[in-house]
């Protein structure tokens, strides 16, 4: 397009580049050697299946075990589908700002989500809420919404003094160029003083920090607003009736109003417009959780400020890098490449991590491989959270090559803050969404625990693209749950909506049938049959060592050639794993804790979450939405940062756990015995790669061992878990000898 005039000056070049990874074709031919070896296995199960009539576990085993590999196999191909693609995105800011004048770029809006107080502490919210309003980028075109759906004057309150502490901070941000810009993370690692600032400024707002904290959490805790506080902000007067968390009016206060002489920072510069909203709540009305939260979000700002540029974030995920909206704009503003893109997605990270976590929550692979795959079939999936739309795409508008979007609109004119708070209570009244077409065709999709997926889905379904964008400082971190009970419970309920899902009508590949990529449906399928690997996993794990316990064999021979394509396939795809790992940036014994995280949400979250959606089709239950809890008590915590499972309160989840740990022991400790009692060494060849398994599987269990026989902490298994495990253990055991 050389020579055409672009409005806004600029060459003409691309703001970002894709880049694809060499050594694909290699990858590709092993992957090639995998398969083939799967349909090795296939046809050895198929053709030597053990007479009908033979006594025992033998055929029965033999047949589950058939079931158990196909399964395995064809999921291997799903998985394929996020490895052979990988594409890496680079963005070029400073030909933004060649291209486009400060007064040119468009308005953003940014919206937090908060639920609970108790959950998410104010203190939370405010940081990730500070932390947004410092980003690097004009603020007359800055709009941050905080939706509060308990509608607590105490997080209004946190709000308030946030918005005050905003004319401190945020021109010390801009001046010093603070990095991370969330008060809290940036307090907490001062060690590497910023040198162009001096230890009195910096000293001085740390004290201002404190004392904001200090008067915040008293609040917190005593629940009375201060009074100086109510005279001062007359929004507080909202609060006036009785309100709980369940049942509430309508309430939207803009407590940083660009229009008003003071709402300026210390130096006398604009300050983003700060917003807090909760919706009206009447317990008999359905409120559909977050989805229900940013729908309301997106109206009442399509009257305050309606920007074409959308942001979302939970309120634990502060933003880390003060450029990220000029990342994201780098994308929809080219002008060659940008058109069709309607959302840009960050990786999710976590600051709380300790090095070789217990859990494997370091989550690099995904960020780092299986998201650029993503991207590379044209559809990164959107996670609802640390994310870029254009306004349009989440109300519903098509993809068409005519469209044009208009980057200066936006609510530019001088109204009155009193008068838009009267015209944006209505719309976000109870009673707003009937007969409309909110939560179906408008807005985040209602009626499923995932609806940012599904909502991210239905834009790629209207021909819009979408980008992941991963720079090497991180745009945002969040927090990691650091209990397994917590990690089970939000590993059931994603499993479970992915599997709700895939088995709708908004199954990617029905809703996407030729509208998204193969690769893509796939890839979407990856996530959304996690949870039917539970049932074979679970076989996995008990049959063979059951059956390694009464003498049957059920694997080939150590001596067969048979053997070859299972030693193969596991190996290659262990070590291939590994590698992956170590590549990208997870140390060797975080791979080998997530390969024991993956044992046990199968066998566990995967397994309750086939079960639930199972009985939700034949009508027996209905899903709810559990909040997992942002807070943790310091003895916990000291115990993570060691590096020792929490179990803590007792759970069936657990009680699976310890009957497959004590009985792959069992199993294993009298397997052996009784080989190497009645045949020695030689008795064991055929049943070499029983042995192997169950020995493989009481290895990854050594944390559990040891929450059960050895610690004494408040977080090890309760001892009573014991008994119950060992009843089960031993009916299974009768049953096979
Ligand atoms: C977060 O930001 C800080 C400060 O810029 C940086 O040192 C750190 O590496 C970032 N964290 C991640 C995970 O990128």
């Amino acid at each position: 397009m050389a020579g055409s005039s672009i409005p806004g000056g600029g060459g003409g070049l691309p703001l970002f580049t894709t880049e694809k990874p060499k050594r694909m074709a290699a990858y590709r031919l092993f992957s090639g050697t995998i398969f083939a070896g799967i349909l090795l296995i296939w046809l050895y199960r198929a053709t030597h299946m053990p007479p009908r009539h033979s006594s025992g576990l033998g055929w029965r085993a033999w047949l589950g075990l058939l079931v158990a590999e196909l399964w395995f196999g064809l999921y291997w191909v799903l998985t394929l589908s996020v490895r052979w693609n990988p594409i890496r995105r680079t963005t070029f800011k400073y030909r933004l700002s060649e291209s486009y004048d400060e007064d040119q770029l468009p308005g953003v809006d940014i919206f937090v989500c908060t639920a609970d107080p108790a959950l998410e502490p104010p203190m939370l919210v405010i940081s990730t809420v500070l932390s947004v309003m410092a980003y690097d980028y004009p603020p007359e075109k800055l709009n941050i919404y905080l939706s509060d759906d308990a509608g607590s004057a105490v997080t209004f309150y946190a709000l308030y003094e946030a918005s005050e502490f905003a004319k401190n901070w945020i021109p010390f941000c801009k001046n010093y160029k603070v990095e991370p810009r969330s008060p809290a993370a940036y307090f907490a690692n001062i060690a590497t003083p910023h040198d162009a600032c001096s230890p009195e400024e910096l000293c001085r707002m740390k004290e201002l920090y404190e004392d904001l904290t200090d008067r915040v959490n008293s609040v917190v805790k005593s629940g009375k607003i201060p009074e100086v506080a109510e005279c001062s902000c007359r929004g507080f007067s909202e609060w006036n009736g009785a309100i709980t968390s369940g049942a509430h009016p309508a309430i939207v206060q803009i407590l940083i109003d660009r229009n008003k002489r003071k709402a300026v920072d210390i130096d006398g510069n604009a300050l983003p417009k700060l917003v807090y909203m909760t919706r009206e709540k009447i317990p008999q009305e359905q409120h559909h959780f977050k989805a229900g939260s940013l729908n309301a979000l997106i109206r009442v700002s399509s009257v305050i400020s309606n920007s074409p540029i959308i942001m979302n974030v939970d309120c634990d995920m502060y933003s880390n890098n003060s450029e990220s909206i000029r990342d994201a704009l780098c994308f929809f503003l080219d002008k060659e490449q940008g058109r069709d893109i309607g959302f840009v997605q960050y990786p999710q990270n976590f600051d709380n991590v300790v090095h070789n976590d217990i859990y494997g929550n370091p989550i690099n692979v995904a960020n780092e491989l299986d998201h650029p795959c993503l991207d590379g079939w044209g559809g990164m999936c959107y996670y609802g959270t640390g994310c870029f739309h254009r306004r349009e795409t989440l109300c519903g508008r098509m993809f068409s090559k005519d469209y044009k979007e208009d980057w200066a609109s936006g609510v530019g004119k001088a109204e009155d803050a009193n008068e838009l708070e009267g015209v944006s209570k209505p719309l976000v009244a109870c009673t707003y969404e009937h007969d409309t077409l909110w939560g179906i065709e408008k807005g985040v999709t209602y009626g499923c625990p995932l609806e940012d997926v599904i909502t991210g889905l239905k834009i790629q379904c209207r021909g819009w693209r979408s980008v992941y964008y991963n720079p090497t400082r991180k745009g945002f971190l969040g927090m990691a749950p650091t209990s397994l009970g917590q990690i089970l419970v939000q590993q059931k309920r994603w499993s479970e909506g992915f599997l709700q899902i895939s088995l709708s009508k908004y199954s990617p590949f029905l809703l996407g049938l030729g509208k998204i990529k193969l690769g893509l449906q796939m890839g979407y399928s990856v996530c959304g049959f996690w949870a039917l690997n539970s049932f074979p996993t679970l076989y996995y794990v008990t049959i063979p060592s059951l059956c390694f316990l009464s003498g049957v064999s059920v694997f080939p021979e150590i001596t067969s050639l048979w053997c070859i394509p299972y030693i193969y396939v596991l190996v290659a795809a262990y070590s291939c794993s590994l590698v992956e790992s170590l590549q990208c940036g997870d140390s060797a014994v975080e791979w080998w804790n997530a390969q024991r995280m993956w044992l046990i949400r199968r066998i566990t979250s995967y397994l309750l979450a086939s079960i639930d959606v199972i009985c939700g089709m034949l009508g027996l239950s209905e899903f709810g939405f559990d909040l997992t809890t942002k807070v943790s008590d310091s003895q916990a915590l000291e115990r993570y940062k060691k590096g020792k499972m929490e179990f803590g309160s007792i759970s069936a989840m657990f009680v699976i756990i310890c009957t497959i740990a004590l009985l792959n022991l069992v199993c294993m400790v009298l397997g052996l015995g009784r080989v190497f009692w009645r045949e020695g060494a030689e008795g064991l060849g055929p049943l070499f790669l029983q042995a192997a398994l169950c020995t493989a599987v009481v290895a990854i269990n050594y944390p559990v061992y040891e929450a059960l026989f050895l610690r004494r902490d408040d977080g090890r298994l309760p001892v009573f878990i014991i008994p119950i495990a060992l009843c089960f253990v031993s009916s299974l055991c009768i049953q096979a000898m």
